[in-house]
């Protein structure tokens, strides 16, 4: 049988809790920060993103970081980047001097971004761990003005429910480029990277079709989930958004982790410090 903990707000941190609660705010702090601090050195580098056994841009495949998936524009002369070829937009413009290191990073990744810092379960997470508002479950917050919701500033998480839509459309890219990664100078084998590359977009997926918002989307607003052969079909992917959806916590972790270790892989083969073993013989 549970036992009910009182609480009563008595100061920052102060609790009658005999648990080790205070691990899971730490262990969020942490982990986002090593996370901000990483992909915000890793976008500034705009090198060494990309492999494949020569940059002939007659061929396609390779292996692309996903920080810098798609790459809108390539600077030529950088070590570690794709043949011009693979720009989505082309060369790099004139205009876009101010961007730190010609990191076509910088262009893309408010849109994962902004899904992620906007997502139900983070916002959870990142109000108890930096915030400490309040740190856990029945222990005392930093003093603060009465709960107003999320008001003010804090409208902007209402973006989330748009920034979806740019998620999804992420899976589907990154799916392209974990297909790529089959490829090497337009001759299809497997490498280490390629299977790094695959299980990247599967995470993310995991993560993304778990979504509060997709879950609303494709089930919500609905009175009978039985009325209807459209009712029906709802209630069939609301019920497997639902599955992923009990797991969200989860794979937004593994999908963080992920992401940031496939641009270490992507990173340290192409700079030479670790060599991919691949049927390539590269
Ligand atoms: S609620 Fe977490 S991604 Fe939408």
């Amino acid at each position: 049988m549970g036992t009910a903990i009182g609480y009563r707000n008595n100061g920052m941190g102060v609790t009658e809790r005999t648990d080790t609660w205070w691990i899971a705010p730490v262990a969020v702090l942490l982990g986002l920060l090593a996370f901000v601090v990483y992909s915000t050195w890793a976008a500034w580098q705009g090198e060494y993103f990309f492999w494949s056994a020569t940059a002939n841009p007659e061929n396609f495949g390779g292996y692309l970081s996903p920080f810098y998936s798609p790459p809108l524009f390539i600077k030529e002369g950088m070590n570690g980047i794709p043949p011009l070829s693979h720009a989505l937009l082309g060369p790099w413009p004139d205009w876009l001097w101010w961007l730190p290191g010609y990191s076509p990073a910088w262009l893309i990744l408010v849109f994962p971004l902004s899904f992620r810092f906007t997502c139900y379960y983070y916002r959870k997470a990142y109000y108890r761990a930096f915030a400490w508002s309040p740190p856990a479950c029945a222990v005392g917050a930093v003093p603060q003005k009465p709960y107003k919701g999320e008001s003010g500033l804090l409208v902007i998480q209402n973006l989330h429910r748009f920034a979806m839509y740019f998620a999804v459309i992420f899976i589907f890219l990154l799916s392209y480029d974990a297909v790529m990664s089959f490829f090497n100078d337009g001759v299809f084998g497997v490498g280490v990277g390629s299977i790094v590359l695959l299980i990247n977009p599967i995470l993310l997926g995991a993560y993304t079709f778990g979504c509060h918002s997709i879950r609303h989307l494709v089930g919500g607003n609905m009175d009978c989930f039985s009325c209807s052969v459209r009712a029906k079909t709802s209630h069939k992917a609301w019920s497997l958004v639902t599955v992923l959806n009990e797991r969200h916590q989860l794979f937004a972790w593994l999908s963080l982790f992920w992401v940031g270790f496939s641009d270490v892989y992507v990173r340290l083969v192409s700079m030479g410090v670790i060599t991919d073993i691949n049927s390539w013989g590269v």
